[in-house]
């Protein structure tokens, strides 16, 4: 069991575009004690999710979901636990119509690389995400809500975006403590 220090915003490392995994690397044993370690720091956090990047190694893998309540999330459903790589989102209509206007949602952020701090983040309401999982079977979902919610802020990390970047009423960014003193 490793837990690794989970850099905080303003580290460089953050800010950089993640390299792919190359399909070599799936089923590897250094890829598979990567996730293990990142399971380990993201249980250890109580996070909903966590990005390589976030604990300084520069590839496109991100976890997340839990199968139980989160107490940093607790109104929150549940999302299956999953380990992505080398992901690709495509925003959709909510009827999936290509034609149509894709919808954003606004809801509540934190991050574990912002510690202590929430904010109010616009994410499209309905996505399709596709990717491989660590033994390089493809996964492919259409996800709405705070799955997708999830999906994208996670995925943010692998191209140097943290969510106060996407932020854009900053009367509605501020302390947990003071936002939801009933879960800080
Ligand atoms: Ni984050």
């Amino acid at each position: 069991m490793t837990i690794h220090t989970i850099l905080k915003m303003g580290d460089p490392r953050l800010l950089r575009v993640a390299q792919t995994v190359p399909a070599s690397d799936y089923d590897s044993d250094a890829l598979h004690l990567l996730i293990s370690d990142l399971l380990d720091t993201m249980a250890a956090a109580n996070g909903a999710g966590l990005a390589a990047p976030q604990s300084g190694v520069d590839l496109q893998v991100v976890i997340f979901g839990s199968r139980e309540s989160n107490p940093r999330y607790p109104d929150r459903p549940l999302v299956p636990p999953t380990v992505l790589i080398n992901p690709v989102i495509t925003p959709l209509t909510a009827d999936g119509d290509p034609g149509g206007d894709m919808q954003e949602e606004l809801d509540w952020e934190g991050c574990l690389s912002v510690p202590g701090l929430r904010g109010m983040v616009p994410r499209w309401s309905r996505i399709r995400y596709t990717g491989f999982d660590q033994y390089g079977d493809p996964i492919d979902r259409t996800v709405q809500g705070f799955h997708a919610r999830v999906v994208q802020h996670e995925c943010d990390h692998l191209w140097g975006k943290l969510y106060p970047m996407r932020v854009r009423d900053f009367s509605q960014f501020g302390y947990t403590e003071v936002l939801f003193p009933e879960i800080a």
